[in-house]
């Protein structure tokens, strides 16, 4: 099974998916979050990659990092909701919020214009943003064709993957177009900017994303890891630090010659700089194997990797390498379309959009399939089946917050106490509250989108 992130696959069993791609579970996480809201606490986001650092810096209140992308293609409907709830829910723990408007990845893989791309962005995407939570105190949206550091960085990553690589991950063949193709770097330099020197420095940063996302996410893992000097691994020494090795060493060769130290003596040179970082962080007792390539602080335990891990990927960038942090990614699932088929823009009747006119969206949930019974006195005695409901989709999303509520709703309905006419009346009532304040939300966003948007 391989994902293609530009199709429009819909998948249906998550904890197979899971498994397949070797995601981890979510569950334990959920607990260690601060106030977790309700996406968190139902399971709607259900796995991650690497989420450990996030945790650590969460806890200790250390500098990290939020990042999305978006392509400015249609309206929002309320699946995008979805990702800024994550979004806003964790400016509030902490990080700092990076948005790239995927502007290049639009024009390669959609046709879109450049200039129609920004539009949307500004007047569809980025006042919803604001109007559904985002503090631009401390968030920035910017345009991936606009921010040339997110472009030079994509080809210095670049430089250390290859076609075959990209092969496996995508699918890409003969007749792939070469800004198709570039399109991941650039979005492994969206994910990634935000740890260099001019926006901040290696930090924790987490993705939140749907599962299509996921081959870019292997791929930003990987090129991260490939920027790094040091690697660190669970030994029988203890925590070990390890200067890595590549293709001759070609790394080594030029961070030998940047910083004055001479080829042979490079590693050593290294071995002492991990020392330091160590020694600072009240490490004692270290022992260095030069042979080995090899630092090892025999106190330190795994749960130490990500404490010791960020101040040294930091020494790596006062050495004027990148020294990158893998990012971190969450997945959610996707929320059922209206129709009961897939949640689309091109197909209105599918989604609520931010921007529907109460009427509109009564409209659609109206027309919406349900999980209820074919007559009113079947349902009475046999109850609705609210699992395949996307009512209650609707509801576990988006309109009951409350898991009072939701329980309530859930055993009305598969015990046959309520049927679908009233229940959609309540959905009905509550989208019509949410659209109104939205649109006032948005009305009052308007003066804060010259302070979100950096068009550089
Ligand atoms: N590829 C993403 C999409 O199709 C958009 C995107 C670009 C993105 N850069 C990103 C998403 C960085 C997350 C992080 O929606
Ligand atoms: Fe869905 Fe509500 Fe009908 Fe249950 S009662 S099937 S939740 S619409």
């Amino acid at each position: 099974m391989q994902i293609d992130p530009w199709s429009s696959h819909q998948f249906a069993d998550y904890d197979r998916l899971r498994d397949e791609f070797g995601l981890a579970s979510f569950e334990g996480v959920v607990d260690e979050l601060p106030d977790p809201p309700s996406l968190f606490r139902r399971g709607i986001v259900f796995a991650h990659r690497g989420f450990q650092p996030v945790e650590r810096a969460i806890r200790f209140d250390e500098d990290w990092a939020v990042m999305t992308g978006l392509m400015p293609s249609g309206q929002m409907h309320l699946g995008h909701k979805m990702v800024l709830d994550q979004v806003t829910y964790f400016q509030d723990v902490g990080a700092e919020v990076f948005v790239g408007v995927a502007d290049l990845e639009a024009y390669a893989t959609r046709g879109i214009d450049l200039e129609e791309g920004r539009e949307l962005a500004l007047e569809e995407y980025a006042k919803n943003y604001l109007a559904l939570g985002l503090d631009p105190d401390d968030a920035q949206v910017y345009f991936q064709s606009k921010r040339s550091p997110v472009q030079r960085l994509a080809f210095l990553l670049a430089d250390r993957v290859n076609l075959s690589k990209m092969q496996a991950l995508y699918g890409f063949d003969g007749e792939d177009s070469m800004s198709h193709m570039l399109s991941p770097l650039v979005q492994a330099a969206d994910i990634l900017h935000p740890q260099l020197p001019e926006y901040g420095q290696s930090r924790p940063t987490l993705v939140p994303v749907g599962v299509d996302q996921d081959p870019h996410i292997r791929l930003t893992r990987d090129l991260a890891e490939a920027t790094r000097l040091f690697s660190i691994k669970d030994t029988e020494h203890g925590l070990g630090v390890f200067v890595k090795s590549d293709e001759a060493d070609r790394n080594l060769a030029r961070v030998a010659e940047r910083i004055g130290v001479a080829e042979d003596d490079i590693v050593e040179h290294l071995l002492d700089e991990a020392a330091d970082v160590l020694t600072d962080l009240g490490f004692a007792d270290l022992e260095t194997n030069v042979g080995y390539r090899a630092l090892y602080a025999p106190a330190a335990t795994a749960e130490d990797r990500f404490k010791i891990d960020v101040p040294l990927a930091r020494r790596e960038q006062d050495l004027g390498e990148l020294g990158l942090i893998a990012p971190a990614s969450t997945y959610h699932r996707f929320q059922t379309g209206l129709t009961g088929d897939k949640m689309s823009s091109s197909a209105p009747e599918t989604a609520i959009f931010l921007s529907d006119p109460p009427a509109t969206a009564e409209d659609k949930i109206n027309q919406a399939k349900t999980g209820g019974k074919p007559t009113a006195e079947e349902q009475r005695k046999e109850g609705a089946n609210p699992y395949e409901c996307p009512i209650f989709e609707l509801y576990t999303y988006h309109l009951m917050p409350d898991d009072e509520d939701l329980e309530d709703i859930e055993a009305r309905c598969s015990g046959g106490d309520i049927l679908c006419g009233e229940c959609k009346g309540i959905a009905k009532e509550r989208a019509d509250a949410m659209l109104n304040e939205h649109e006032s939300d948005r009305a009052e966003a308007e003066a804060a989108i010259d302070q979100l948007v950096r068009e550089e």
